[in-house]
């Protein structure tokens, strides 16, 4: 978000204080955030917290420095806009257009994309007149980012609290982000899969799936429809991308076929086993002292599945290597029928559950581009521009 302008509107909600962490987090990723606070919020919270925060004036009147007409020039500065937390009362003026306050007449001059976090109680939040009102915006192309189900301030639970603020960022992330995957249908596998051999026992790999997660995460925020096929692993895959849980290659295979066949894009950056254990106990193996020895037959080839029935789909392999990185990789990408392939050297463990990668990614006859070396996240958008560059060449 390095120098990404951003305006704030708080309103007058308990989860007012929920914002200033936002704006913490969005400031010390990069952004330049301009905060707006309704009457009833600075009952919250004070002012002094979000100028303290941003190092910039914060904005609570109309009729403040009106030589400079606050609520045209902050929205003109500004690449998207946010309200975190909308109360009813935002929510219902932003709908029928009034404007008689400084927020509600900025977000009514606005022509950028504008995100709105409903938190309260969740009888407000049920009432036939939110529920219109929040359908009308959504309608007009605000982004309505939906509370939760949880513990309300009140006591009670229900459907009401703000989003959590990975998802506020996420929703942010994508009104900053061009949208140039938007309308395509973009299939990723991640993560390892995991043969077994007994009920609790398997055989596995060292892959965490953060490549092809932080991969869905930039194609999300670029605006494709995404399906994450993931194998088993802690980290959580980003919100709003479909995801699909797999275990086993087989499973891996059968989630393939059915979501990744006729994508736009499809990315294999899954670590699929290439073996499995020929056999398989329903109980568990008992310790006997003994040595034992386990036979191995193959997997089925997910990639090669894919690349038989690829039609227009433009896919990308990956390709882990220890040794004749490119011949080694080039020959996969042929034999597979792949577009592209991007290539890491996993020597020494490089590349698994570590922040960093490097990649050099390799298509058609002798085409190579060096993605460099860098966190996963700035890989997956450089392996998607060049993704792009591709489908547009
Ligand atoms: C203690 C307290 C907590 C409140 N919490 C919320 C809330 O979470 N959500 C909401 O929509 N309204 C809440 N309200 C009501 C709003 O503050 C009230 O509707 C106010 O007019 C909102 O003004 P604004 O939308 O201009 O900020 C709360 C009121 C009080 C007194």
């Amino acid at each position: 978000m390095n120098g990404a302008r951003v305006l704030l509107g708080v309103s007058g909600g308990i989860a007012a204080y929920k914002a200033a962490a936002l704006t913490s987090t969005l400031v010390q990723r990069g952004a330049i955030v301009d905060v707006i606070m309704t009457a009833a919020a600075e009952r919250f919270v004070a002012p002094l917290t979000f100028a303290s925060l941003t190092a910039r004036p914060v904005y609570t009147a109309l009729w403040d420095a009106p030589e400079r007409i606050p609520h045209i020039r902050l929205v003109r500065e500004a690449q998207a806009a946010m309200v975190v937390p909308a109360t009813a009362h935002v929510v219902a003026k932003l709908a029928l257009g009034i404007a008689d306050d400084l927020l509600t007449t900025a977000l009514l001059a606005a022509r950028i994309p504008i995100a709105i976090a409903p938190a309260m109680n969740d009888a407000m939040f049920e009432h036939p007149a939110t529920q219109a009102h929040l359908a009308t915006l959504r309608e007009r192309g605000y982004e309505i980012i939906e509370p939760e189900e949880g513990y309300l301030a009140e006591g009670e639970r229900g459907v009401g609290r703000l989003a959590s603020e990975e998802r506020l960022i996420e929703s942010l992330a994508r009104m900053l982000s061009p949208q140039t995957l938007a309308g395509r249908r973009v299939a990723i596998t991640a993560g390892p899969t995991r043969e077994a051999f007994d009920p609790v026992r398997f055989v596995s790999n060292a892959s965490t799936g953060a490549t092809g997660i932080a991969l869905a995460r930039e194609a999300m925020r670029r605006g494709a429809d995404v399906t994450l096929i993931l194998g088993p692993t802690l980290l959580v895959p980003p919100p709003g991308v479909r995801t699909v849980r797999v275990n086993t290659a087989a499973e891996m295979l059968d989630a393939v076929l059915k979501h990744a066949v006729g994508a736009d894009i499809a990315i294999a950056s899954a670590a699929v086993a290439d073996w499995r254990p020929a056999q398989h106990s329903e109980e568990k193996m008992k310790k006997s002292g003994d040595a034992m020895s386990l036979s191995f037959e193959p997997n089925p080839d997910v990639l090669a599945a894919l690349g038989e029935r690829k039609g227009k789909t433009l896919l990308v392999g990956f390709a882990a290597e220890t040794g004749d990185h490119d011949r080694n990789a080039r020959e996969k990408l042929r034999r597979k029928h792949l577009d592209a392939i991007a290539v890491n050297d996993v020597r020494g463990g490089a590349g698994f559950g570590t922040g960093e990668n490097a990649l050099v990614l390799l298509w058609g006859e002798d085409g190579r581009t060096d993605l460099g070396r860098a966190d996963k996240e700035t890989l997956a958008a450089r392996l998607l521009d060049a993704i792009e560059g591709m489908k547009r060449a």
